[in-house]
C-alpha cells in the first residue's frame, strides 16, 4: 500500500478559505459547490476543535492522495469508476477519539457517513452512497489485537483483517483458532457485525455466535461497552450489521480450540461423472454429517473438450485426522469415493491457507501471507444469496445444470449448515437461518473486462438464475445472508416510504428479528443518523 501523503492543518485551513471565497462568488449558478464548500467548513471547524492533531487523517478531493486512500480498500472494480460519486471526504481514524470526533461533527451538519473497515462490502456500500455528499470514515489504521491465551480471548479492532486475527493467534498457540471467514482479507468491522462465517461453522458456529465483549462510538459520540450499551445494542451488532447502529471500534471474542491435524480435501466431478448423484447425495450428507467436517460444493459451467458441463467439487475442512474423514465418508457418502492419497493433512493455519488459495501450500506460503493487505486485485463480481431448506431432488437438479449451461457463467457456492448451527436459537442474534436449513446458496461470477456490456451480461445471468431457483428456496421471506449484500432484493431511499423500504430487504436478511432490530434502531437512532442503502429503518413517527 502507498504511504498516502499527510494533508497538513495548514492546508485544511487555506482550503476552508479558498472554497468559502469561491462559493460566495457563486453563490446562485454552483449550489451544489456552494453546499460542499459549506459543510467541509463546518466539518473541519468542528474537527479541529475536537481533535488536538488532525494532521494526516483527513483528505478532501483536492488532495492528491485522496485516489490512493480511497482505492486501497476497494475490493470490487465495478465501485472503481470514476463516473461513480465519491465521498466528500475520507477521515482515515487513528485513535477511538478521532471516530467521535468524526461522528459528533458529521451529525453536526447532518452529512451521511459511510463507515469502511476492509472493504469487503460486495456492493461497495462503505465507501459509496445513493446520498450525496456523504463522509468515509476509514478505519484501517485501527487494527489492534491482544491475543490472551491463558484465558483463551482475543480484543481485535474493527480494521483488523480476519487473516491478521488468525495469525495473531497462531503466534500464540497452535491449538486455537476462531470460527470467521474463509478469506482473510475481510474486516473484522463489516464480516463480524454481518454474521461472518467459515469453515467451522458446524462445529462453532458463525463468529458472532463467539464474541463476548464490544465497544462501539454511538449517535452520540460516546464509547460504550457491552454494559454501558446494554443487551439489546449488543445483540444487535451481532448480525445485524454494524452500520446501522453506531461505529463498531473493537470486538473481544471467545477463542476455540482446534486440533494440532486437520484434514483438507477437494474432489471434483463433471455430469459426464455423474455429478449429479454426487450432488443428490451430498445434500443427504454435508448438512447432517459429523460436526468437524465442512464440505462446500462449487457448481460451474465449464467447457471440457469442447463440450460444455458442469462440474461438481466438493471443498472440505475436517477438524480430525485423513483416516476418520476416509473411514466417515466411506460409509457416509460412497459416491464421493474418498481416499487417503486425496487428502492432505495440516495446521490449522495451512488448512486457512490451502483453503484460501490451494496451491498455496504447495508453493511454499507461509502463515505470514495473511498479513498482507495488498491485494488490490481490480475483480469485477457478483454476489447473490439463497437458503435451501428441502433437498433439491434429481431431476430439478438436471433442470438447474440446463439453465446454468445455458447462461454459461454464473456458479454456485453451497455452504452446509446443520450441527451447532442448528442449534443455536434463530433470535439469539439477529442472524435467523438456523435450524430448517440445510444449505445456503452463494451465486458468484467474477470477471476482469470493465465494459458496460460485459457488466450488464453477468449481472442479467445472476438474476435470471435466481429468478430459476425460485421454486427450490426458501420463500416468504425469501431469505438472504446480510454478508453477501445484494441490492436487487431492496434498497432504501429514506424518503418517507422509508420504513416499508426498509421491511422488503430487512425480513429477508432478518426475518422475525427485523421487529426486534427495529425497535432498538429507533431507540438508539432515532434521527436515522446511522443509515445506509440496506440499514435497519426506523419506525415512522405517528401523526
Ligand atoms: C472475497 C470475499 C470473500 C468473502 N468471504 C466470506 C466468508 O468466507 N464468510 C463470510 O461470512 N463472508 C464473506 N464475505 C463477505 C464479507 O464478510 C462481507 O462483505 C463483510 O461485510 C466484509 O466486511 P469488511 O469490513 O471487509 O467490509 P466493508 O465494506 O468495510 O463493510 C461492510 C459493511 O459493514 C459496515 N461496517 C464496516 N466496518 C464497520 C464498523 N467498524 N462499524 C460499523 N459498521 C461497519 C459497512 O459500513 C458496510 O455496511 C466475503 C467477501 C468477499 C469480497
Ligand atoms: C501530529 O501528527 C503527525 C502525524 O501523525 C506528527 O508527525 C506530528 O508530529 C503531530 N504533531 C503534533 C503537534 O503532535
Ligand atoms: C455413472 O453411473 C452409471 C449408472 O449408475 C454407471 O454405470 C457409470 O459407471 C457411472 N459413471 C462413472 C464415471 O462413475
Ligand atoms: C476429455 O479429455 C480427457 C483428457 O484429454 C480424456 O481423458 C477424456 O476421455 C475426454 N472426454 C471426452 C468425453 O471426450
Ligand atoms: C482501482 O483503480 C485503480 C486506479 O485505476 C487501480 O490501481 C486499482 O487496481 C483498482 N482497484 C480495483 C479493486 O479495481
Ligand atoms: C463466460 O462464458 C463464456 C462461454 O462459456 C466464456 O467464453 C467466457 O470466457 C466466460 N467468461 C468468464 C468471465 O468466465
Amino acid at each position: 500500500m502507498a504511504k498516502p501523503k499527510p494533508i497538513s492543518l495548514s492546508t485544511f485551513f487555506c482550503l476552508s478559505f479558498f472554497l468559502l471565497t469561491l462559493s460566495a462568488s457563486l453563490t446562485f449558478s454552483r449550489p451544489t459547490k456552494q453546499t460542499n464548500s459549506y459543510l467541509l467548513t463546518n466539518f473541519l471547524n468542528c474537527f479541529t476543535q475536537h481533535t488536538t492533531n488532525s494532521s494526516d487523517i483527513v483528505y478532501f478531493q483536492t488532495n492528491p492522495s485522496f485516489s490512493t486512500v480511497l482505492n486501497d480498500y476497494i475490493r470490487n472494480a465495478r465501485f472503481n469508476k470514476t463516473t461513480i460519486q465519491k465521498p466528500l471526504i475520507i477521515i482515515t481514524a487513528k485513535t477511538p477519539s478521532h471516530v467521535q470526533s468524526t461522528v459528533i461533527c458529521s451529525k453536526s451538519i447532518n452529512l451521511q457517513i459511510k463507515i469502511r473497515s476492509g472493504g469487503h462490502d460486495n456492493e461497495g456500500i462503505s465507501y459509496v452512497s445513493n446520498q450525496s455528499p456523504f463522509i468515509v470514515l476509514d478505519m484501517f489504521n485501527l487494527r489492534t489485537i491482544n491475543v490472551d491465551i491463558e484465558r483463551e480471548q482475543a480484543y481485535i479492532q474493527a480494521g483488523a483483517t480476519i487473516g491478521e486475527l488468525y495469525y495473531r493467534i497462531y503466534e500464540k498457540s497452535k491449538v486455537h483458532g476462531f470460527p470467521a471467514s474463509v478469506c482473510p482479507t475481510v474486516g473484522v468491522g463489516g464480516h463480524v457485525s454481518g454474521g461472518g462465517y467459515g469453515t467451522m461453522l458446524r462445529k462453532y458456529g458463525l463468529a458472532t455466535d463467539n464474541i463476548i465483549d464490544a465497544e462501539i462510538v454511538d449517535v452520540n459520540g460516546r464509547i460504550l461497552n457491552r454494559k454501558s450499551m446494554g443487551e439489546d445494542v449488543f445483540w444487535a451488532i451481532r448480525g445485524g450489521g454494524g452500520a446501522s447502529f453506531g461505529v463498531i471500534l473493537s470486538y473481544t471474542v471467545q477463542l476455540v480450540s482446534v486440533p494440532e491435524i486437520v484434514t483438507v480435501f477437494r474432489i471434483g466431478k463433471t455430469l459426464e461423472e455423474n455429478a449429479t448423484d454426487l450432488v443428490v447425495q451430498w445434500q443427504q450428507v454435508a448438512p447432517t454429517t459429523d460436526e468437524r467436517l465442512f464440505m462446500r460444493l462449487y457448481l460451474q459451467p465449464i467447457t471440457s473438450n469442447t463440450s460444455k458441463t458442469l462440474s461438481a467439487s466438493v471443498v472440505a475442512v475436517f477438524l480430525g485426522g485423513a483416516d476418520e474423514v476416509v473411514e466417515i465418508l466411506g460409509k457416509e457418502f460412497p459416491l464421493l469415493g474418498l481416499k487417503k492419497e486425496d487428502c492432505l493433512e495440516l495446521s490449522w493455519i495451512n488448512s486457512v491457507l490451502w483453503y484460501y488459495n490451494d496451491q498455496s501450500i504447495k508453493s511454499g506460503a507461509k502463515p505470514e501471507i495473511l498479513l498482507d493487505r495488498n491485494v488490490n486485485s481490480a475483480i469485477y463480481g457478483k454476489r447473490k444469496s439463497d437458503y435451501v431448506q428441502k433437498a433439491i431432488p434429481k431431476d430439478s437438479l438436471e433442470l438447474i445444470w440446463k439453465k446454468m449451461i445455458e447462461l454459461g457463467n454464473i456458479s454456485f457456492a453451497f455452504n452446509p449448515y446443520g450441527g451447532k448451527m442448528a442449534e443455536i436459537a434463530s433470535d439469539a442474534t439477529p442472524f435467523p437461518h438456523r435450524a430448517g436449513n440445510l444449505f445456503k446458496v452463494q451465486y458468484y461470477v467474477n470477471w476482469m473486462d470493465g465494459t458496460e456490456a460485459s457488466e450488464t451480461n453477468y449481472l442479467t445471468q445472476s438474476r435470471s438464475l435466481y429468478s430459476f431457483m425460485t421454486p427450490y428456496v426458501s420463500s416468504n421471506p425469501r431469505s438472504a445472508f446480510l454478508n453477501y449484500r445484494d441490492l436487487d432484493i431492496g434498497i432504501n431511499r429514506f424518503g418517507k416510504n422509508s420504513y416499508q423500504e426498509g421491511q422488503v430487504y430487512g425480513y429477508k436478511y432478518f426475518k422475525n428479528n427485523f421487529d426486534r432490530l427495529v425497535k432498538i434502531k429507533t431507540t438508539v437512532d432515532p434521527e436515522n443518523f446511522f443509515r445506509n442503502e440496506q440499514s435497519i429503518p426506523v419506525l415512522p413517527r405517528k401523526p
